[in-house]
């Protein structure tokens, strides 16, 4: 990977990352997602701890969304020791040397196949983790890519250390920042049906946080759900 890339270099790259999806988003006029081939549902943990909490929450997700039907993969990608630099958003360059892991991202989003996606945070001080919005920002190359996420189907998860410490706002800047994205929003599936999965870790275990696995589960049903009634 280029270490050196200048906005130019960057704008070119992620073209050409996302041109596949352009030309067959997941729904669409122009390229259906082919029939009978099934969908996925990606997972993307924006802990800076790799295999915590957070990532843990998503699983749940993922595995639930993979009970709706045969016909859903599902995929955890972990930021965790990455370098995605949201500045590189905005235009400016990569300091020399540094690697830019969001371009090994982009095409596991880009692929056609992914028809959902749910975001997963770390609450930090009632936000999301930096990580968490460096990668929303550098998703404006989706965006610029004529919405090149437009109508995947997204959620959000947040793990919080106290019980309300502020999982709710965290989905919200997630949720934010996805609709920018012309994606389709929606929360924890019902009985539970609020705003997404909202769990607490308690010494680096979400399990037995009761409500806030039912919430990451009817969240990831709710995913799949949807996705697969879009992507018919
Ligand atoms: C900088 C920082 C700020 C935090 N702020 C909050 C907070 O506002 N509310 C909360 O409930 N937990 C807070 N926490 C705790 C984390 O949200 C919690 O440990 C979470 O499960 C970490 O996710 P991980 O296990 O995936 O790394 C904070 C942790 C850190 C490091």
């Amino acid at each position: 990977m280029d270490s050196k890339l200048n906005r130019r270099m960057f704008i070119g790259t992620a073209g050409a990352a996302v041109a596949a999806s352009v030309a067959t988003k997941v729904l669409g006029e122009d390229a259906p997602a082919p029939a009978g081939k099934g969908i996925r549902i990606v997972g993307v943990s924006c802990s800076p701890r790799k295999g915590k909490t957070t990532a843990a929450g998503l699983q749940i997700c993922l595995d639930a969304a993979k009970q709706v039907s045969p016909s859903v993969e599902i995929e955890l990608i972990e930021l965790a020791g990455l370098n995605i630099n949201g500045n590189v958003a905005a235009g400016v360059p990569l300091p020399a040397g540094q690697e830019d892991d969001f371009l090994k991202i982009m095409p596991k989003l880009a692929d056609p196949k992914v028809a959902g996606i749910i975001v997963g945070s770390p609450v930090y001080f009632g936000s999301v983790s930096s990580l968490c919005k460096a990668f929303l920002d550098r998703l404006m190359a989706f965006r610029k890519d004529n919405f090149a996420l437009s109508n995947k189907v997204a959620g959000a998860l947040a793990v919080g250390g106290a019980r309300n410490g502020g999982q709710e706002l965290t989905v919200q800047m997630i949720h934010a920042a996805l609709l920018c994205q012309e994606v389709i929003v929606v929360g924890d599936g019902k009985p539970t049906a609020r705003l997404g999965a909202t769990l607490w870790n308690k010494d680096d275990d979400i399990s037995g946080d009761e409500f806030g696995v039912t919430t990451a589960k009817n969240l990831g049903r709710r995913v799949a759900e949807v996705a697969l009634r879009v992507a018919k």
